[in-house]
């Protein structure tokens, strides 16, 4: 008898121990695929893990170099003319978004935002009116009330289909097509007088200027309002939106007493460095 013939004979002799045998080997196989899989994984979760941290880091620092173009292009519009904005970012349109994006960012920030107060007294109008949206940003009245009324949405840069692209001190419109212009927090270039000045040639008689600003840009509130009524209005309203803003309204009557008083001033609205 050979050896092999042997071993064969003890496992006829044994089937009970064979059948556990191979019941042990079964739950052992598996097991050490288990274990190389489970190291496999902690080695890709470690060079994940890497890989995480750096995208994090470059993250950060594109949120770090995004918040300072932000900080930038807030201070140019506040420091450079209407028509030299518009020629900027005619030439950086990317500069526009990263603009915007900085902006929405900010007022998600907000306790509130007084586009809202003017959408709710918009939305509260019953005849339909002719409303222009000067410096619109993203034409958030003409989204929200643009079934309602005829709304015109105008800024330095289209980020959408509603905007149409101009400075706003050139309106690519009619004099005295609007019942209603609204400037709402975007009083930013340096010629301020040129804004109103054409606010005030696209409205009808008894139209409504509308302006919302940050309250600590004013100089002075009262040299502020005089000044705009001797353009060529009378104020109608005056209303403080918590600390942060005020609201006026005029109404254009054909008188105009200066066409550049003195007192149509606003200091810049810098944000902080974070
Ligand atoms: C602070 S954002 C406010 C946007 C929007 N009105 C709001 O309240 O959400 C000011 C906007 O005014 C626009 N703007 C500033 N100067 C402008 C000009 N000369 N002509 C047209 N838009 C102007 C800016 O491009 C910007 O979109």
């Amino acid at each position: 008898m050979t050896a092999n013939t042997d071993v064969t004979e003890k496992k006829k002799k044994r089937p009970w121990r064979n059948k556990l045998a191979e019941i042990e080997k079964k739950k052992r196989g598996p097991k050490k695929k288990k274990y190389r899989a489970e190291n496999e994984n902690i080695q890709k979760n470690g060079e994940n893990l890497e890989e995480e941290e750096e995208l994090d880091a470059i993250g950060e620092a594109k949120k770090k170099l995004d918040s300072g173009r932000f900080r930038f292009l807030n201070e140019k519009l506040y420091t450079c003319t209407g028509s030299e904005a518009y020629d900027f970012f005619k030439q950086d349109p990317t500069s526009f978004q990263c603009y915007h994006k900085g902006f929405a960012d900010q007022v998600k920030k907000w306790p509130n935002h007084p586009l809202r107060e003017i959408i709710q007294w918009l939305q509260k109008k019953s005849e339909k009116l002719s409303v222009f949206d000067l410096g619109c940003g993203e034409a958030k009245i003409a989204e929200a009330v643009g079934d309602k009324h005829n709304v015109r949405s105008f800024d330095l840069v289209a980020v959408n289909d509603r905007v149409e692209s101009c400075d706003m001190s050139k309106l690519p419109a009619e004099d005295g097509s609007a019942d209603i212009v609204i400037f709402c927090l975007s009083l930013m270039g340096t010629n301020l007088y040129d804004f109103v000045r054409e606010a005030r040639r696209v409205l009808k008689i008894g139209g409504i200027l509308k302006i919302a600003e940050v309250s600590s840009r004013f100089v002075s509130v009262k040299m502020f309002c005089e000044a705009i009524s001797k353009m060529g209005f009378e104020m109608s309203n005056r209303r403080d939106l918590t600390d942060y803003f005020i609201m006026f309204e005029f109404r254009k009557i054909a008188k105009i007493e200066k066409s550049k008083p003195f007192g149509l001033k606003l200091k810049p609205c810098l944000y902080k460095k974070r």
